[in-house]
């Protein structure tokens, strides 16, 4: 490894000591996720508090979660709620949903949070005629080729100054390579543009580093 990265695993590592106090339940979720044989592919501790400190920040009431896994950042950001907050998540795997499912009851959160299986891309189009929503957060961490998909269907469910947040926009760096043909960058890239380009949409990119690297996220507020 990098000097420059074992620095970033470090403070990662220090931040996490500080204000992530271990914490029996999500440990046992991760491993859950572990011995169902689900990829280590969360969101970090830090990134989880982060993703909690903003729908704290925004009194977050109702939050979307687009790719679920094994609940875990769905654990952290549902424990912002209030009492009678609610959070529904979407989850193509339907394996995973299940893991997920009992993840949040053992959190004590299944009756704030609704874990939808099925093809976001279609979830999405049936929450929108049915007129879901508003959330006043949306998280967004599935497939990155169907994030710019993801993004109009997103803009219409959402309240007055929802906060969108997507993972993995920066994928170390390969966002800004022109000469990228990775589908999970062009997605995150499309998005990108088409957020930067969406009325009444202000957002920038904030890069991140720690153990999993070099990513970052998008984070957008929707005035309407
Ligand atoms: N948010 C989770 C990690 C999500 S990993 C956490 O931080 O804890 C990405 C998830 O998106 C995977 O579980 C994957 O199955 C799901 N996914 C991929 N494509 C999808 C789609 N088209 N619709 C819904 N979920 C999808
Ligand atoms: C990966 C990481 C993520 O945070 C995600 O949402 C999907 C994939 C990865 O490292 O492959
Ligand atoms: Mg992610």
């Amino acid at each position: 490894m990098q000097s420059l990265e074992m620095n970033w695993a470090a403070v990662d590592s220090y931040a996490n000591d500080l204000f992530v106090p271990p914490d029996a339940v999500l440990q046992e979720i991760l491993d859950r996720c572990d011995r169902e044989g689900l990829p280590q592919i969360q969101v970090s501790p830090n990134h989880g508090r982060f993703l909690q400190l903003l729908a704290r920040i925004r009194s977050a009431r109702s939050i979307l979660e687009i790719g679920t896994l094994g609940g875990y950042s769905t654990i952290w950001l549902a424990r912002a709620l209030p009492e009678k907050g609610k959070l529904i998540s979407l989850e193509f795997d339907s394996h995973y949903a299940g893991v997920a499912r009992r993840n949040i009851e053992l959190a004590g959160l299944s009756d704030k949070v609704e874990v939808q299986v099925g093809d976001a891309h279609h979830t999405l189009a049936k929450m929108v005629d049915e007129g879901a929503g508003p959330f006043d957060m949306v998280f967004i961490d599935a497939d990155k080729p169907g994030y710019p998909t993801y993004l109009p269907f997103v803009l219409k469910l959402c309240a007055a100054n929802a906060l969108i947040v997507a993972d993995n926009i920066v994928r170390r760096g390969a966002i800004a390579d022109p000469a990228s043909t990775d589908p999970r960058v062009l997605g995150v890239r499309r998005f990108s543009q088409m957020a930067a380009q969406s009325p009444g949409v202000s957002g920038t990119i904030l890069q991140t580093v720690g153990r999993r690297g070099h990513d970052g996220f998008a984070i957008l507020l929707v005035e309407k």
